[in-house]
């Protein structure tokens, strides 16, 4: 046994896991990246994952599933009614969040779809830290109106404060003074929250929300995607937490609760699945009835039952202190790499991701350039890296330079990393071709919206760079020096 102290090394910055089954690595020109990104009409949703080198899209269903979970798929029970494997789905899920009822859903947002057409009525408020896209959008489907309610710290962006998720408590109290029980659906808390950069909510503002969600009689939930995140950044940051298991600290947070929503993707390190956890008898029957007309028997829930059992060995590996010390310790070495490349990255680092500041990187795009999706396109255009816009493009509402247009509160890139998916050396790889992008800012240009859908545009809407006040050709635009251009 190698002790980690007496060798000098720090054992938790290693990876946790060696390799089983390997997938190669798609390397392109840039000749060919170019041609791919005009033929996606510069979205990079549009674009095949054979065209992509470094996929920092998403850490959503993009996790390299464990040994154990690939044997846990082979024992899948497909029994239309009271699989074996939905009961150890619903034994996890139990043990994992307090929660006496567990619905499967196939994906988060089937969860949010069923809790929305359930408890909102149209002109109601759901009150969040943040509303994860596709969550606002179901709320708005109802006739609903999501409300943001960051905290301070993070529209501050201030670097001292460790967790950036809170809601602010001050609005929040207000709002709900100022609004009868019956106006508000529900409170969301999202852990961590995403939109916010991944930023950890402390168990301290949770245990405020829930004493004010309670004081005004209105129920609390959780979406939960990435609660074991959550759980390690309390335990780091929070020093009357040190000594408690991440499982307990998870369990706290679920106890102030009626609920939970969950995206298996993330945290359950599962390709595909969600489920809603829920305490109330009563709202649980009518979520199965509901998921019986849209997902499926509620045991199943629109998965396999093979599905239901990789989740579960998911949700189980998810929590433990290695994976987790692997996976944060992965996402940090990009960010530390970005910070030393001289990128504005949002501090301290989230638990998926690393969201640069679009804005500050390249000041001499306004939001309506749509800075966040000028730099993802010359990341894929220079280094085939793909990542995602989260700003006016994602969140922003109308078209610039009408008088509808209103920009994302920030203009974020984010490069989300997969688990257990990509070495180290790809990390610093992406941090490279960030360099030579930044030393060449200015040649970056904006880019201008051709044809967009009402709602979650980004996924599917058509953009053109503008050289107008750049460069005159795209061909131009090659920023030198970057590794892997042939
Ligand atoms: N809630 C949060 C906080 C999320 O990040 C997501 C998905 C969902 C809900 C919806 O879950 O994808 O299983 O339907 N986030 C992905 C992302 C897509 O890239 O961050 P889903």
């Amino acid at each position: 046994m190698i002790d980690s102290v007496d060798q000098g090394f720090d054992l938790g910055c290693l990876p946790t896991h060696r390799t089983k089954v390997c997938e190669s690595i798609p390397i392109t020109t840039r000749k060919q990246r170019l041609l791919t990104l005009k033929k996606a009409n510069y979205n990079l949703f549009q674009i095949a994952s054979r065209d992509v080198t470094v996929d920092l899209l998403t850490d959503s269903g993009t996790a390299a599933m464990s040994a154990a979970q690939w044997g846990a798929l082979i024992q899948g029970d497909e029994a239309y009614a009271g699989s074996r494997s939905f009961e150890q789905f619903q034994n996890t899920v139990q043990t994992l969040t307090g929660f006496e009822h567990v619905i499967p859903t196939h994906q988060g947002r089937a969860a949010e779809r069923l809790l929305c057409s359930l408890l909102l009525k149209p002109g109601q408020y759901v009150l969040a830290n943040h509303h994860f896209d596709t969550t606002r959008a179901n709320v708005e489907m109802t006739g609903a109106i999501a409300m943001d309610l960051p905290c301070s710290e993070y529209q501050k962006d201030d670097p001292s404060a460790p967790f950036k998720g809170n809601i602010d408590l001050e609005l929040l109290e207000q709002f709900l003074s100022q609004h009868a029980p019956s106006n508000i659906g529900f409170v969301l808390l999202t852990i961590t929250d995403n939109s916010a950069g991944g930023q950890p909510v402390s168990l301290q503002n949770a245990l405020e929300v829930s004493r004010l969600a309670k004081e005004h009689g209105v129920p609390l939930y959780l979406d939960a995607a990435r609660f074991a995140e959550n759980a390690w950044f309390s335990k780091k940051y929070d020093p009357s937490l040190a000594r408690r298991s991440l499982t307990e600290i998870a369990l706290s947070f679920f106890s102030l609760a009626d609920g939970c929503l969950m995206s298996a993707k993330k945290n359950g390190l599962a390709n595909i699945g969600g489920f809603l956890a829920i305490r109330d008898q009563e709202i649980t029957d009518k979520l199965r009835e509901l998921c019986t007309l849209w997902e499926g028997f509620p045991t199943y829930g629109g998965l396999a039952g093979r599905d239901l059992a990789a989740i579960a060995v998911g949700l189980e590996e998810c929590i433990e202190e290695g994976i987790l010390r692997g996976r944060i310790a992965q996402v940090h070495r990009l960010g530390n790499a970005l910070v030393s490349h001289g990128f504005p990255v949002q501090t301290p680092f989230g638990g998926h991701a690393v969201f640069i500041d679009a804005a500050r990187a390249l000041p001499h795009l306004e939001p309506k350039d749509f800075p966040g999706h000028a730099l993802a396109c010359a990341f894929y255009l220079e280094g085939g890296i793909r990542t995602v816009e989260v700003g006016s493009l994602m969140l922003g509402r109308g078209i610039p330079d009408t008088p509808d247009f209103v920009p994302a509160e920030r203009e974020w890139l984010r490069l989300a990393v997969p688990a257990r998916v990509y070495g180290n050396d790809w990390c610093d790889y992406t941090a490279l071709v960030g360099r030579n992008l930044l030393q060449n800012r200015s040649q970056i240009p904006p880019y201008r919206l051709i044809r967009s859908p009402e709602r979650l545009r980004h996924f599917t809407a058509t953009l053109a760079p503008e050289f107008r006040n750049v460069l005159p050709d795209v061909n131009e635009c090659r920023v030198k020096g970057t590794p892997f251009v042939r």
